[in-house]
């Protein structure tokens, strides 16, 4: 079954093209790679599936819904979630603070009826920090909790990111870059990460640069070049692929 579904995307910004008809689905359990030089159109083909962009033709569905340009709050209600390529951690709040935050989003409850109803409003404050922790466990920061985030390892930021995002509980998650300004050992620990999460049945859409994580950790590569698919396939026929091969040589003779 599809979780995620993408038909058709395009969009265009002034004369240029930065993505165009772009297909793909995405199963639970299943880590789908979107890769392609500088420039191509993954952080825009994000930005249209997160409901960021308004996208100027084709359709995004997640179950079975039409969730076109839906606003990212909503889309995290129904169950999907993103991280950005520049982090989006508030620098000077606990590494607790932070996740604890990531549960806000989901909350119905006004400021009135919290002030009429303390205890509830307490209950549900002591719920989400004990789930904040137990997924700072799982990302292995839970020692760095008390911790201002400021002070963290780009790595541990990284990880945080993630942490955050599944404190939404998300059954599609969208990855833009998680291990971009990670040394090698950070890389391995978001690449576990990543895997433990695919492996609990959330679909994972990753944007990545570092070509040994994605060819390791995809299921599925879908690669973009001047905003249109190109190819796409498991790892090993993708890396074989000319016009990929084609692709990436041609942005680093234009690189000079
Ligand atoms: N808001 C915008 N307004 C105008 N042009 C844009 C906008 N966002 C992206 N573009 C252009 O669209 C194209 C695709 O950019 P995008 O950021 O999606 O590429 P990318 O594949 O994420 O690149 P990178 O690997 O460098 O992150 C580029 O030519 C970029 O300049
Ligand atoms: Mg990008």
């Amino acid at each position: 079954m599809t979780l995620l579904s993408i038909e058709g995307l395009g969009i265009s910004f002034g004369g240029l093209k930065a993505v165009s008809d772009v297909s793909f689905g995405v199963k639970p359990g299943e880590v789908v790679s979107v890769i392609g030089p500088n420039g191509a159109g993954k952080t825009t083909l994000f930005n249209m599936i997160s409901g960021v962009y308004l996208p100027g033709s084709g359709k995004v569905m997640l179950n079975g819904e039409d969730v076109t340009a839906m606003p990212p709050h909503l889309l995290a209600r129904r169950g999907m979630c993103r991280t950005f390529q520049n982090l989006q951690v508030f620098q000077s709040m606990t590494v607790l603070e932070n996740t604890i935050a990531g549960y806000h989003l989901q909350e119905s409850g006004s400021v009135l009826a919290d002030i009429l109803n303390l205890p509830a409003a307490r209950r549900r404050a002591k719920q989400a920090e004990a789930g904040a922790r137990e997924l700072l466990r799982r990302v292995g920061l839970e020692r760095a909790a008390e911790r201002e985030a400021g002070s963290l390892s780009y790595g541990s930021l990284k990880r945080l990111e993630i942490a955050r995002a599944m404190a939404l509980n998300p059954r599609v998650l969208l990855l833009d870059e998680p291990a971009a300004g990670c040394n090698a050992v950070e890389t391995e620990e978001i690449d576990r990460l990543i895997a433990e999460i695919a492996a609990s049945g959330v679909a994972i859409l990753l944007v990545e640069h570092d070509m040994k994580l994605v060819m390791r950790i995809s299921n599925h590569i879908v690669v973009l070049d001047h905003g249109e698919k190109i190819a796409e396939g498991d790892p090993a026929s993708v890396s074989r692929n000319p016009a990929v091969i084609a692709a990436y040589l041609g942005a680093e003779n234009a690189a000079g």
